[in-house]
């Protein structure tokens, strides 16, 4: 879908080269940017006036939805249906996950893996990155990756004993994921930026964030900075909303849980960001450690699904049943 559509600056009706530079220059560099951050920012940033700046969101917005980029205020339901039907399903690889996800993990929604240190979010993330790659005819998707890793724990070794493990090419897997560090909270909800403008010249069909919260919490520390923490990740669950709404990939997220018992707020299983994160994600899998090795994914949360569980093992070719 975004293949097709000129999303330049300088192919909007009355952007000239001077806009366009002054625009640049704050770090806006496609039509989509301009949407994401709207005419207050766009103000702020440029230094342009208010009305300007409102004029060129407006021709912006009215250029996406003409593109199908973006809907307009209403559309009809069989829109809406027909937008659907485009949903894409990645199979995790495992029959019992499938089940659980009714198909697998769906493109233009969020999945949050979450659940205490060692439980296998990361070693999930990594499994999805090779499965959105498999042919359609085995339940991939035939796309690239995005993956923001805040933590520095993508290992691309990982990547290429699965891939190998289901009879892919490693080298080309690996060169199909694009991988960005976040070092901060900030840094990371600009890459959702970047990872737009990438998804322009690559057929990225997943954005992996793994940790999504971890910067958040690193940074907001203490009950005083709470509702300032959970401002800020409102504001980047909207960012990836858009990101998913304009590309038609899915997101993984994994998420930690309030991990000190003794503290004196935050339930120890509960996820970090609490209905903010879950308003937005519309699968939640809760991984815990269970019997001789085993993980237990249940799933939380689901508009349509029922809360179930299942049992997986993660080996050195991946997450099997
Ligand atoms: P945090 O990021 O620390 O919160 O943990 P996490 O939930 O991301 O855990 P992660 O996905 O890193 O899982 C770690 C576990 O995966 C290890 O304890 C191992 O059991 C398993 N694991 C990781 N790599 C391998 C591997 O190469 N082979 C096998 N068999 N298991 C692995
Ligand atoms: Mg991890």
């Amino acid at each position: 879908m975004t293949d097709e559509l000129e999303l330049r600056l300088d192919s909007l009706a009355g952007v000239g080269p001077v806009t366009t530079r002054k625009l640049n220059d704050a770090g806006i560099q496609n039509i989509m940017d301009l949407i994401v951050r709207g005419p207050v920012e766009i103000a702020e940033l440029t230094g342009m006036d208010i009305d300007s700046s409102s004029k060129i969101c407006e021709k912006a917005r009215e250029d996406l939805v003409k593109g199908g980029l973006i809907a307009k205020d209403f559309i009809s339901a069989s829109e809406l249906y027909k937008k659907r039907q485009t949903i894409g399903m990645i199979t995790t690889g495992t029959d019992a996950l499938d089940t659980l996800f009714a198909g697998g993990i769906e493109t233009q929604a969020l999945t949050e893996v979450y659940g205490e240190f060692g439980c296998g979010k990361t070693q999930f993330c990594h499994t999805m990155c090779v499965q959105v790659q498999k042919p359609k005819a085995e339940g991939g998707l035939e796309g690239g990756v995005l993956y923001m890793d805040s933590e520095n724990t993508f290992r691309p070794e990982r990547i290429k004993s699965m891939a190998e493990g289901y009879g892919l090419d490693p080298k080309e897997v690996l060169s199909k994921i694009h991988v960005g560090r976040a070092y901060n909270s900030d840094q990371q909800m600009l890459m959702v930026d970047k990872a737009l403008e990438l998804a322009t010249k690559h057929p990225i069909k997943l954005l992996g964030i793994d940790s999504l919260t971890s910067a958040f919490r690193a940074e907001f520390l203490g009950r005083g900075t709470l509702a300032e923490r959970q401002q800020k990740i409102r504001a980047h669950m909207r960012d990836l909303d858009k990101f998913m709404e304009g590309t038609n990939a899915a997101t993984v997220v994994t998420n930690q849980v309030h991990s000190n018992p003794q503290a004196m707020f935050g339930d120890p299983t509960k996820p970090v960001g609490g209905h903010i994160v879950g308003h937005t994600s519309k699968f939640r899998i809760y991984l815990r450690k269970g019997k001789a090795g085993t993980r237990v994914c249940r799933l939380k949360d689901s508009p349509h699904l029922p809360e179930s569980e299942a049992v997986i093992s993660i080996l050195e070719e991946g997450i099997r049943d």
